[in-house]
């Protein structure tokens, strides 16, 4: 089955910064789910049939001319519909109650006292919650035929029902984990009121892909650009199980990656490894840093590894000729990033293949991830057996080390940051701090300074531990690493690591900092 046959939900997008966060949230309740546009036409809603539908927030006011809207007929549809802060305001406006700018804005966690009618998004769960609250309006007069099943101290409708049409109206954020009990409630509404049976799941999912992806591709020749990623490691493997030989995965190792990483890449997916796939490494760390001598700004960094990599692709392209298909390892953030709800079909070129499509003669891409969220590619690939480090490892940047090195990149330099940085993620996994942080890594400092080692004075580099915590990367909170690990760190660094003689670790946040160090 496809996803367009799947069993689903379509949240419909205002704008709000949490469209995605809920969407997530109904896949983790295993049901299928799409983002769209608001702008959507409603016969394209009323085709896909969809078993619910959610009205996501924003950041207008309902009232506002202008403001993105719904037409009255989406509630008549006979479809179940969930609105949520402006999605929920809107559902009362267009049928008829009011909304009004509210004497006080309700922002942030807030106690809800639920009513004593029966509702069935509340069942089962306590009388009393705490929920993440963000709003200027409130609904100051129900729609006709609506209940109130919520309130706060100051919001008359924290939220409402029409159990007779089955909408619901909810002015907090259920899809926030700061509001207790949201999981449950929107699980409520996609099991319970839409009648979903729950089957969304990523086992099936790699079955039925790798299915669709022989039917698609015959014998057609594929090729694949690998960068040991988590996305496009998933999808080779995808593809490797539906068409063997007639994929190719090209990895540049570009020696700017990880220590060990590229002979990691190569022992799950080379020769070696367990999959059956024609495997290319191309060992182009010379070219690179040759190309990257004496530069010290990180701007022409980026810019000459960038084109670099193109220069690479394009001596392989050449000799493998035409292929059928090309693969992207685009996500569904991706997707939904690059044009509102998916509907647009912009392909983001990713680093790693940047370039890739104007230097390969090729009939069609093949995006078989195109549909899920990073953290159902992880499932996806632990499912096909990619080993875990593959799977599960934190964002490492296209650019790979040379964002992590100040001033003009060596093969010196790389070995030192490579060094520490093996050192450092040793010490975190060692001390369970792997499992919440979402990234971190040394960088080399282009600071050298006198020290002394034994009766010796050196005059050495200056090593910088970078650890953040953060949802979104936008914004990042350092990670509040034990003493004790810090000091562990830096004993081993020093003493285990050339050339390096103080450690650093970086308190700054994400503003006015960035995560990387260039
Ligand atoms: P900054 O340093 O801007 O990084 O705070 C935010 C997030 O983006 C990643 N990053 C990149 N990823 N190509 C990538 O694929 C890049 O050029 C790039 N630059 C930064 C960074 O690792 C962090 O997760």
């Amino acid at each position: 089955m496809s996803a367009e046959q799947m069993e689903k939900v379509i949240v419909i997008d205002f704008g709000g910064q949490y469209n995605q966060l809920v969407a997530r949230r109904v896949r983790e309740c295993q049901v299928y789910c799409e983002i769209y546009s608001y702008r959507t036409p409603l016969e394209k809603i009323r085709e896909m049939n969809p078993k619910g539908i959610i009205l996501t927030g924003g950041p207008n006011s309902v009232y506002l001319e202008g403001a993105a809207t719904a037409p009255k007929e989406l509630f008549e549809l006979g479809i179940p519909v969930l609105g949520l802060c402006y999605g929920a305001q809107l559902m009362m406006h267009v049928l008829g109650g009011t909304v009004e700018r509210a004497p006080e804005r309700e922002y942030g966690k807030t106690s809800v006292t639920i009513d004593p009618v029966s509702c069935p998004l509340y069942e089962g769960l306590p009388s009393s919650m705490i929920c993440w609250m963000s709003h200027n309006d409130y609904i100051s007069r129900l729609a006709p035929g609506f209940e109130v099943t919520a309130h706060t101290d100051n919001c008359p409708v924290a939220s409402a029902q029409c159990r007779e049409k089955d909408l619901y109206a909810i002015q907090y954020h259920p899809e926030v984990l700061h509001t207790e009990y949201g999981k449950q409630i929107l699980s409520h509404f996609v099991l319970d009121v839409c009648g979903c049976s729950g089957s969304w799941r990523m086992d099936d999912f790699a079955d039925r892909q790798i299915e669709a992806i022989r039917r698609k591709v015959g014998d057609g020749k594929i090729l694949c650009a690998l960068s040991g990623g988590v996305d496009s490691s998933v999808a080779a493997v995808l593809l490797s199980k539906a068409v063997g030989k007639n994929l190719t995965c090209v990895f540049v190792d570009h020696g700017l990656l990880r220590k060990d990483e590229g002979d990691l890449v190569e022992r799950v997916f080379g020769p070696e490894g367990p999959y059956d796939l024609n495997f290319i490494r191309v060992n182009a760390q010379d070219r690179f840093y040759a190309r990257l001598a004496g530069e010290t700004d990180p701007e022409q960094k980026r810019k000459i590894i960038g084109e670099e990599f193109i220069r690479v692709f394009e001596d392989v392209a050449h000799q493998i000729g035409k292929v059928d298909f090309l693969v992207q390892g685009t996500i569904y953030p991706d997707v939904v990033e690059s044009g509102l709800g998916g509907e647009s079909a912009v392909i983001k070129s990713h680093h790693n293949v940047g370039g890739l499509p104007d230097l390969v003669e090729f009939r069609e891409i093949i995006e078989p991830l195109r549909d899920l969220f990073k953290d159902e590619v992880r499932k996806v690939g632990l499912h096909l057996g990619i080993p875990e480090e593959l799977v599960m490892r934190q964002p490492f940047p296209g650019p790979g080390l040379g964002i992590r090195i100040i001033g003009d990149i060596t093969a010196e330099k790389v070995k030192i940051v490579q060094d520490a940085d093996a050192i450092f993620r040793e010490e975190m996994k060692q001390a369970g701090l792997d499992q919440t942080a979402s990234q971190y890594f040394a960088a080399l400092t282009n600071v050298r300074s006198v020290g002394v080692m034994g009766d010796e004075r050196t005059y050495d580099y200056a090593i910088a531990l970078r650890s953040v915590n953060t949802v979104d990367f936008m914004t990042a909170d350092v990670t509040e690493i034990p003493y004790s690990v810090l000091k562990r760190v830096m004993t081993r660094i020093v003493n285990e690591v050339d050339h390096v003689n103080r450690v650093f670790y970086d308190i700054t946040s994400k503003p006015p900092g960035t995560i990387e160090y260039e």
